[in-house]
């Protein structure tokens, strides 16, 4: 039975002829296509819109988006297809209509060469489908590494309400006596593993315990750090970032931001008004505060670079000095999970320790301000065994620091609250490993010439590389040195590392060696510098040298791809300092 409209039309059509009006600005019938007829643009969008079932006051509803990207390959987004219906609830009872619709997935694990590669396809997607289709607001669900930094990007240049939802880390499993998450305790069973200390039959165990619920990585890793930086920066619901994914208020969270989309129309509360360079600061001490992921500090520049806006890592080094880390979530600390850190206080407690630095008039997607949202949550509890206060921190100074030098003119990131400090002031030799195959070939040959105080250098594994900066910067420590107990080196790559690694490992080289950074230029048996203290990496090799060896490094050639994504990412891919986002995509 076919419902009469108000208008007097079956099936939502007219009685009269159409007449020449301006297109709708709001609601499903905004965003048309152009046949040069607009009439004939909203005649056939409703002739759509209502094969799918709309009635027409449905139709004339708000239009929240909601960008799931639930894929079967991947395990980090498994509990959306419930997310989303709490979702829709939560848009459906605030007087909206709530439209799903997919974008591309990004799992850590599932893709090849690596992930990174493709967080900028992502986002491109995101920023496309939310521009192109006809939504007054949107909702993304992310979660995994990728996925989060690849919506925020996209989300702010698309320049309509936006709010995100994340999906939660996992909970904690058991491997005997141990309580194991992904991925720091993965890396610490296969550094026994490597070392001889465990059996093939072990590591197989260990294999099936390490993951044992749906969510992103139980640690503070990569896609918690981004959670936390969403959150920071006002783009979640407070209080919602650190939920774990299988946890009832994960659900109650995803039905308040559908009503908060929802309410996000009505203010126009689009992503330039709430990113800005004060959030962006606010986050990023959130992310020192934490000992957050080194990704973290990629991802927040690629987010900047989409609103015009350059993360300067002098600036980084500035706020480091003067922002401890106040929690102890693996891989800082060797004791608490993500499900620790949201039972403690979450994000809401870090906050609230770092106010008197932070910026709280910036505007948060509730229409609140930083402050605001503070002053509210004064009285709320917090677990100090896991979250410090300011004068009583784990670590006086930021989680993270950059280092400048001739061997990283444009910066390198270094963990340093997940690192041996005792190698912070050091002059080693250099064993160079010119790739990945170069690695995985002699890394654990026993007549390699490498000692414990030498420092391993990994090259040609930067974001124009054809390895598209891959998390290789965990370099193996070489199995001869493992075996005599030899726990941490100091190791360098242009490469990337997972937030849940940890080590005395130096990052993002920029300029990368494949577009002739000096990395490049690193021969075994030079002498490099690290001070921490004063935050220098310097190639000790004398000037005339280093040209010598750039003549030589001009002659070689890089064949590039054909075609396709491939050669896209190649040709348009920036360095690590500019969040390895396309140039064209940034906000010039
Ligand atoms: Fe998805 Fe770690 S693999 S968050």
């Amino acid at each position: 039975m076919v419902k009469k409209t108000k208008s007097g039309g079956e099936d939502g059509g007219s009685e009269k002829p159409a007449g020449k009006k301006a297109p709708p600005k709001s609601g499903f019938l905004r965003d048309l296509q152009n046949y040069g007829d607009p009439d004939f643009s909203i005649y056939m969008r409703r002739a759509f819109a209502l094969s799918m079932g709309y009635s027409q006051d449905e139709l004339k509803k708000p239009v929240v988006g909601i960008a799931n990207t639930f894929s079967k390959f991947n395990p980090c987004h498994r509990t959306f297809p419930d997310l989303v219906e709490a979702v829709k609830r939560g848009v459906s009872a605030a007087g909206g209509l709530p439209l799903e619709f997919p974008t591309i997935s990004v799992h850590e694990s599932t893709l090849a060469p690596n992930s990174m590669k493709f967080r900028n396809l992502m986002a491109m997607d995101t920023e496309e489908m939310i521009r192109a289709q006809p939504m007054d607001a949107v909702v993304m669900l992310g979660a995994c590494d990728k996925t989060v930094p690849a919506q925020l990007m996209g989300a702010a240049s698309a320049g309509k309400p936006a709010i995100q939802l994340i999906g939660g880390p996992q909970m904690t499993g058991r491997y005997r006596e141990h309580r194991v998450g992904a991925c720091t305790d993965c890396r610490r069973f296969w550094v026994e593993y490597r070392a001889g200390r465990m059996g093939e039959t072990d590591i197989r165990e260990v294999e099936g315990k390490l993951v044992t619920t749906a969510g992103s990585c139980a640690v503070m890793g990569t896609a918690s750090t981004m959670a936390a930086i969403a959150e920071s920066l006002g783009m979640t619901l407070p209080g919602t970032a650190a939920i774990p994914a299988v946890h009832a208020d994960r659900i109650r969270a995803a039905e308040a931001t559908g009503a908060a989309a929802v309410r996000m129309i009505r203010a126009n509360l689009t992503p330039d008004k709430i990113i800005t360079q004060k959030s962006i600061e606010n986050a990023t001490r959130v992310l020192l505060a934490l000992g957050g992921s080194t990704n973290g500090v990629v991802h927040l520049a690629a987010i900047a670079g989409r609103v015009g806006i350059k993360l300067d890592l002098h600036r980084f080094n500035e706020l480091s000095d003067t922002t401890p880390v106040l929690a102890a979530v693996k891989p800082v600390g060797s004791e608490f999970y993500m499900e620790d850190f949201y039972a403690a206080g979450g994000i809401g407690a870090i906050l609230r320790e770092l106010k008197h630095l932070l910026h709280l008039d910036c505007m948060t997607i509730t229409g609140e301000t930083l402050g605001e949202r503070l002053a509210s949550e004064e009285k709320h509890w917090v677990d100090r065994r896991v979250i410090r206060p300011f004068d009583d921190p784990f670590e006086p100074e930021g989680g993270l620091v950059a280092l400048f030098g001739s061997l990283a003119p444009d910066g390198a990131i270094i963990k340093r609250s997940a690192a041996t400090k005792s190698l912070f002031e050091k002059t080693g030799r250099a064993v160079v490993f010119s790739g990945l195959a170069d690695m995985n070939d002699r890394v654990d040959d026993p007549d390699l010439d490498v000692t414990e105080d030498d420092f391993l250098v990994l090259q040609n594994v930067g974001p124009a590389s054809p390895a598209a900066m891959p998390e290789a910067g965990f370099l193996p420590i070489p199995k001869k040195l493992l075996q005599k107990g030899i726990k941490d080196m100091v190791r360098m790559s242009d490469a990337r590392m997972s937030g849940t690694a940890y080590g005395t490992i130096i990052l993002h080289i920029a300029p990368e060696a494949h577009v002739g950074g000096p990395l490049a230029f690193v021969k075994s048996g030079d002498r490099i510098k690290l001070s921490v203290k004063e935050r220098r990496l310097e190639l000790l090799v004398d000037d005339a040298e280093i040209a010598r060896r750039r003549k030589e490094w001009e002659k070689r050639t890089v064949p590039m791809p054909d075609r396709g994504y491939d050669r896209l990412f190649r040709e348009s891919v920036l360095q690590a300092p500019d969040g390895c986002d396309f140039r064209f995509l940034r906000k010039e």
